[in-house]
């Protein structure tokens, strides 16, 4: 079937860019990304393309292109649901708080909210395809609501899981280095498949568009996930183990890497790794795991995210203990909220772990970051855990970093944001206190140019 209508529900960072990209490759096709969160659309429709939702370098020209001529927003999901043939599942799917699988389990609620919705409302046939991440088997139960609260349509389910990363999703999605298509083996599932696949082919190579079964698709986005995140645990644990034994971290992650049976990607040294996706699917993966009984497994899994509690633990340890110490001003400049660069995402990021446990002992901390916003630094610190108090007064945010470190003796990086390694390093050090040191977070800055200057510079893991 060719397909003419599409509607997205969820216009967060996976929707709102993907859509964005179908819609630009396609303008034969109506792309309606819909979203409950009216103020979210009506910044995806805002005139001024510095205001979307969502900072990805490359999405504003994509969106200027296609909104309005086949890329539409809006809150009116009934509406467009009733339209489209090909219906995207793109909401979050967070890891639960409470009830059966609290802390572990991915809770399902948005994903069965929509398929009810979906079923409530739909008159004609329906392809709809799961974009969020999801355990294994998830689009059975999609299956089991859409067919309990409606016999009169046919509803083809298809995984489509998304593997784009953020700061580089628009050329993620423009070159994907594959599309995942799970259907079912009938010979309606195998139509349904077809017509997304032609709706990627139209830019994706067809060699690159992988076709599997729907429980193979949904389990290789959740362990694609945990294999990047295992390889920066691994790096991660070994900076502890140079940092005492006198090797380089860099050094030895550049000589693994040139092991063409390893790879150099992911092997990045840091003070751990942040984003919405890698903790919530490895503990839904974990979960998964001590579901079925696989104990050894799901204790494997587990251990990736041990070590990234305690990478960033450490980091903040040091910062508090060099302080203690050498009784320096309890104020710390923090570079980068961001959980990486490019992009204006703070979830799960390592500078609001780092931040809170200095806070917690009555360090304050002075925050600058290019792209994220005031009021998002202010929410991440006060809703870092559900018994948190509020506590701005150990808070500041600038917006010129040069401001946040005066009065202090420390900078902590905790974004590899390029720009930090294009400053007058010079200029910062005359305004700090002295001694003056900087904690790099990235290993992003040259040591030997910083000690030069006068700073005391200390990287992870040399
Ligand atoms: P997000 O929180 O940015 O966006 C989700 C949107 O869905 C929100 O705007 C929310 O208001 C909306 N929503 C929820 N329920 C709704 C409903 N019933 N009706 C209408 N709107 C509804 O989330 P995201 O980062 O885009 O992630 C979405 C999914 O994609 C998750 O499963 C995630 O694991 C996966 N994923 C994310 C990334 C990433 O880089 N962020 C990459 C790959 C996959
Ligand atoms: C990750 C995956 O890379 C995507 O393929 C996936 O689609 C996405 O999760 C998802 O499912 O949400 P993302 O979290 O956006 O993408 O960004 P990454 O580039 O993977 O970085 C994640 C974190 O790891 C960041 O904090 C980054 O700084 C850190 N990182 C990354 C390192 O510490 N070292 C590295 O070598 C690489």
């Amino acid at each position: 079937m060719k397909i003419k209508n599409i509607c997205c529900i969820g216009a967060g960072y996976v929707g709102g860019p993907t859509m964005s990209i179908i819609a630009q490759k396609n303008p034969e096709i109506k792309v309606h990304v819909v979203d409950m969160n009216a103020n979210k659309i009506a910044a995806w429709n805002s005139k001024n393309l510095d205001y979307l939702p969502v900072y990805e370098p490359g999405l504003s020209k994509v969106v200027e292109e296609a909104r309005g001529r086949n890329l539409f927003f809006s809150t009116d999901v009934d509406k467009q649901i009733y339209d489209a043939e090909m219906i995207f599942i793109s909401v979050n799917t967070p890891t639960k708080t409470s009830g059966e699988g609290k802390g572990y389990a991915a809770d399902l609620k948005y994903i069965e909210a929509c398929a009810k919705q979906i079923a409530k409302v739909s008159k004609t046939d329906k392809i709809v395809v799961e974009k969020s991440t999801v355990p294994v088997r998830t689009s059975e139960k999609i299956k089991h609501i859409l067919k309990l609260n409606n016999k009169d349509v046919d509803f083809q389910i298809l995984s489509n899981p998304e593997f784009l990363a953020e700061g580089t999703a628009m050329r993620d999605l423009e070159i994907p280095d594959r599309v995942l298509i799970g259907g079912d083996n009938t010979v309606k599932g195998k139509k349904a498949v077809e017509s997304l696949f032609n709706i990627y082919s139209s830019w994706v190579p067809e060699e690159n568009i992988l076709v599997t079964n729907l429980w193979s698709s949904e389990l290789s986005k959740l362990t694609a996930n945990a294999f990047l995140a295992q390889r920066i645990s691994s790096i991660n644990s070994l900076s502890e183990l140079c940092e005492e034994t006198g090797a380089d971290i860099e050094e030895v992650s550049n000589a693994i890497g040139m092991d063409s049976r390893i790879g150099n990607s992911f092997l990045k040294t840091s003070v751990g790794f942040g984003g919405s996706c890698f903790q919530k699917d490895i503990l839904n993966l974990v979960y998964i795991a001590r579901s079925l009984g696989l104990v050894k497994v799901a204790d494997y899994w587990e251990q990736i995210l041990i070590i990234n509690k305690h990478q960033r633990e450490r980091f903040a340890n040091k910062i508090k203990t060099l302080i203690n110490k050498n009784s320096l001003i309890k104020s710390v400049s923090i570079l980068g909220w961001a959980f990486k660069k490019d992009t204006n995402d703070t979830r799960e990021s390592a500078a609001i772990y780092v931040s809170d446990s200095l806070i917690r002992s009555d360090i304050s901390v002075n925050v600058y970051d290019p792209k994220v916003k005031e009021s998002q630094i202010l929410f991440d610190i006060n809703h870092i855990n559900e018994n948190y108090t509020e506590n701005n007064e150990h808070v500041s945010i600038y917006n010129d970093p040069i401001e946040s470190v005066d009065k202090t003796n420390i900078i902590a990086i905790l974004t590899e944001w390029d720009e930090f390694k294009d400053y007058n390093w010079k200029k910062i050090f005359d305004k700090m206190n002295k001694p003056a040191y900087i904690y790099d977070g990235r290993n992003i800055l040259e040591k030997e140019k910083l000690e030069s200057i006068g700073f005391n510079y200390i990287g992870i893991g040399r």
